[in-house]
């Protein structure tokens, strides 16, 4: 193929059936824009230069398209004239195009592969063509340019809808869009080509018939997977295209070795990666730059956006954010992976877990029911149940840091910023408010105390003072004190 290939890609559309504040091409299909699908493809070819066309919203699409291709040449259509136009309008933006292949793609095909764009400007180079048609065989032709072919099959020119006869309207091979050019001839083409159609727009298929009007050669090449180049006009169709994509990913890793047990209930964007053998169950996402490594379990119903999952790692009823399980490690079931959350090899965030910003060394533990927000834990220390890590005082936000192989006891809060030492333990209950050394076992609660006979003094006639009674409450003399605690003393009830 020659490195002397332009491509420019029509973005300037409306898009008013989408009916969003969001520009149509911007819509995300399985996490990247449709023209970023596009782009994407149009990469793969690598091609000398490529002009993106956009107009309507551009002040939005014109930075979503460089942040996808850097170095893409940018070309304003300020009114959208028709797509012969739109072209004219790039190769004016482009300051020319000189010799070489010239391939034109819509924005809006996310299904689009680079390998079909390749295959098609191969073919179109070694034919010699001044005029290539990516077409396509479809059902339902409506709405599309007809390929009009004569007796001998050669085909003589585009029609578009409108402007088609009975018959032609009978033809169901279809101009996908995607057009391949020389160079040359386009440049010569395009000044020529006039606006007297039913649409009153300037037509770039009218090049075919220009084409053959010259004497040059033109021709379509179908492409058998027509989903490639179908766009999504409304959301309806946006879905149909997404569902499609979906599936493609899940076939392909599928094919490469990982185990999906449920194809429809799970959702891969574009960017994840995945090793073999990871097991995937059934109402899972796994989106944005998502890394699943070896022998990982994730799922059932879990959502993973931008983590990484280690090796051999499972990760159960989990919604996860920028997260990191180590490998081996355990998630869920019921976590909430915040952004920051570092889990290390053969830990553990467990059931009803929330983390941020939390730093868990291998093999530490946060069993059940806990927050840990700003935190530092080491290794093989263990969380106990129902631990709130304060990290937040009204104010600003703290860290706490806990050493390695530690115990804390149930129920405790971690008043930010604290330090709890190396190997040093909490009583259950405990909130921790100065430093702890190691070695250390920190008791913040004081002592108990059991206001004896309460229950009958103070409830008299409930259920509660009932199962007292039939258990022999053995304070049922009882003292003048009533037991409360109130203005009493630490021995209140006990008799006198
Ligand atoms: C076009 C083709 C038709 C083909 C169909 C495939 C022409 C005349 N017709 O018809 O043969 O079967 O696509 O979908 O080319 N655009 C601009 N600027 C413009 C006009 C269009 O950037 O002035 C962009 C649009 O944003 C869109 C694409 O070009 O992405 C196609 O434009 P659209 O008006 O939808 O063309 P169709 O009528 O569908
Ligand atoms: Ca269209």
């Amino acid at each position: 193929m020659t490195n002397n290939l332009t491509v420019i890609v029509l973005a300037a559309g409306g898009g008013t059936r989408m009916r969003s504040k969001t520009p149509k091409v911007l819509h995300p299909v399985c996490g990247r824009s449709m023209v970023g699908h596009v782009l994407h493809a149009v990469r793969a070819v690598e091609p000398r230069q490529v002009v993106a066309v956009v107009g309507h919203q551009r002040e939005l699409v014109a930075p979503h398209v460089e942040e996808q291709l850097p170095g893409v040449v940018l070309a304003v259509q300020e009114d959208q004239l028709g797509t012969g136009h739109a072209v004219r309008v790039a190769v004016e933006a482009a300051g020319g195009i000189g010799a070489g292949t010239v391939l034109v793609a819509y924005g809006d095909t996310p299904l689009l592969e680079g390998e079909s764009l390749r295959a098609f400007t191969a073919e179109h180079e070694a034919a010699e063509r001044a005029v290539s048609i990516l077409s396509g065989i479809v059902p339902e032709p409506f709405g599309y340019g007809r390929v009009v072919r004569d007796g001998d099959g050669d085909v003589v020119a585009i029609v578009e809808e409108k402007d088609a006869t009975p018959e032609q309207r009978e033809i169901r091979e279809i101009n996908s869009g995607i057009l391949a050019f020389d160079a040359a001839f386009l440049a010569e083409a395009l000044p020529r080509i006039g606006n007297d159609n039913a649409k009153g727009e300037y037509y770039l298929t009218d090049c075919v018939q220009l084409a053959r009007d010259a004497g040059l050669t033109v021709g379509a090449y179908p492409l058998e997977d027509v989903l490639q180049t179908e766009g999504a006009n409304d959301r309806a169709q946006l879905a149909d295209l997404g569902r499609e994509m979906n599936r493609r990913i899940v076939t392909r890793w599928m094919r490469a070795g990982v185990t999906v047990m449920d194809p429809a209930t799970t959702w891969i964007d574009s960017e994840v990666e995945l090793a073999q053998d990871v097991t995937i169950l059934p109402g899972t996402q796994l989106l944005g730059a998502t890394v699943v490594g070896e022998d990982a379990v994730v799922g059932p119903d879990t959502t993973l956006e931008d983590c990484e999952v280690g090796a051999g790692a499972q990760v159960v009823r989990t919604h996860g954010q920028l997260a990191v399980v180590g490998d081996g490690a355990n998630v869920g079931p019921f976590a909430y992976l915040r952004p920051g959350t570092r889990l290390g090899e053969g830990g553990k965030i467990g059931t009803f877990v929330e983390t941020k910003n939390a730093d868990l060394a291998p093999g530490a533990k946060v069993p059940h029911l806990s927050y840990v927000g700003d935190a530092t834990i080491g290794e093989g220390t263990n969380i106990g149940a129902g631990t709130i890590f304060a990290n937040y005082d009204g104010v600003a936000k703290h860290r706490t840091t806990v050493g390695r192989q530690a115990r804390t006891g149930s129920n405790n809060t971690f008043v930010a910023p604290v330090t709890v030492g190396d190997g040093a333990g909490t009583g259950a209950g405990t909130v921790v408010r100065d430093d702890v050394p190691a070695g250390a076992l920190a008791v913040s609660a004081g002592p108990q105390r059991n206001l004896e006979g309460w229950t009958l003094r103070r409830r008299a006639g409930t259920a509660q003072a009932a199962a007292a009674e039939a258990a022999g409450d053995p304070a049922h003399k009882t003292s003048q004190d009533d037991g409360d605690g109130v203005g009493g003393t630490p021995s209140a009830g006990a008799e006198s």
